[in-house]
């Protein structure tokens, strides 16, 4: 039996040693060790043994049994480190791999042309003001001289939330607001997205962007508003950019115009751009009517202004030769980067 529990031991020492990770150690503790391990049966034996061999035996047996648990332990340690140092190599991050990279947005042709036109703003001394979208219709009417018959009020043209809350078909209602919120000197511009009910085509959305422009001090004159838009027009198209200003209506400024650039494209010569009229027609602006700056809380004896309004989507598409303008709103990352 003594030999029986040497070779027992020889044995678990040569299996430990050439064990592969802890699961087959754990299979060899339970195969020597377990219940009914190979030194477990030799101890469950001893009753056969003279009482003599028992005590001899019995420490026998607990040696070996021990010396068994103790090379597992050791092993096990060393297993155990192996391992974590398997994992780490296999989860180990190679940071000179090329990334899979994460695709970037683009800047909107649409905020490329606005941060543009703000910039230049900015230099010639406005600030940015702002409006909600929803608003009411007595900012984006009646305050604005609008008559109670406009035909742009009408459930046709524009989408009604309340009937006193619209989407604003136009930028203009920030003007009310700014000028019953701040003192003259105003000198603002502000820009947002208008809604009107238009069906979709190549030139019109229901969704669109506009720009809107406010100066109110004392003595201010037409001559202010088209110097501040001529330089404005040459900033944007370039310095050779000539302005016309014609007469037009609008209910919130009088006298009303519109203002037309001479074509970038063809230098006014009449191109598919400017449909050969050598202008292309960019804003509408105007003296602010008095109506409007009583209406506001500016003393119009005392007070007077200029306000102008341009497409944003409109002057982006021209600048970046983009003909249609559903493009604009579809949000493919594929033509946005092209800008
Ligand atoms: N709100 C006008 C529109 O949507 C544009 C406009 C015209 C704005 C003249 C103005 C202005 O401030 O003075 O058609």
């Amino acid at each position: 039996m003594k030999e029986k529990l040497q070779a027992l031991l020889d044995e678990a020492r040569v299996e430990i040693q050439a064990a592969n990770g802890l699961k087959e150690l754990e299979d060899l503790r339970i195969k020597y060790l377990g219940k009914k391990g190979e030194v477990t049966l030799v101890l469950k034996n001893m009753k056969d043994l003279t009482p003599e061999e028992r005590p001899l035996i019995g420490k026998i047996a607990n040696d070996v049994r021990e010396a068994i648990e103790s090379l597992l332990d050791a092993s096990k340690d060393d297993k155990k480190g192996l391992e974590i140092e398997n994992q780490l190599n296999r989860e180990a991050i190679d940071v000179t791999m090329p990334s899979k990279g994460m695709p970037r947005g683009h800047k909107h042709p649409i905020n490329v042309a606005l941060d543009e036109i703000i910039e230049i703003f900015l230099g010639m001394g406005f600030k940015i003001a702002e409006g909600p979208e929803v608003e009411t219709v007595y900012n984006n009417f009646d305050a604005l001289n609008a008559p109670v018959d406009h035909p742009s009020r009408s459930l046709s043209d524009t989408f009604y939330i309340t009937d006193d809350l619209i989407l604003r078909t136009q930028t203009s209602p920030i003007q009310v607001r700014t000028m019953k919120s701040q003192k003259p000197p105003i000198k603002v511009i502000a820009p947002g997205r208008c809604f009107r009910n238009d069906e979709i085509d190549a030139t019109h959305s229901p969704m669109f962007h506009q720009i809107e422009g406010l100066v109110i001090d004392k003595g201010i004159t037409m001559a202010d508003l088209k110097g501040t838009l001529d330089m404005f027009a040459k900033r944007l198209f370039g310095s050779q950019t000539k302005t016309k200003f014609r007469p037009h209506y609008f209910p919130f400024t009088e006298p009303s115009g519109e203002v037309d650039v001479s074509c970038f494209k063809c230098g006014g010569e009449g191109c598919r751009f400017c449909k050969y009229s050598g202008w292309i027609e960019i804003l509408g602006c105007g003296m602010v009517h008095p109506n409007v700056l009583e209406e506001c809380g500016i003393d119009s004896t005392v007070y007077n202004g200029f306000a102008f309004g341009m497409g944003l989507d409109r002057v982006t598409m021209l600048k970046y030769e983009i003909d249609d303008i559903r493009v604009l709103f579809e949000n493919d990352i594929r033509f946005i980067k092209q800008f």
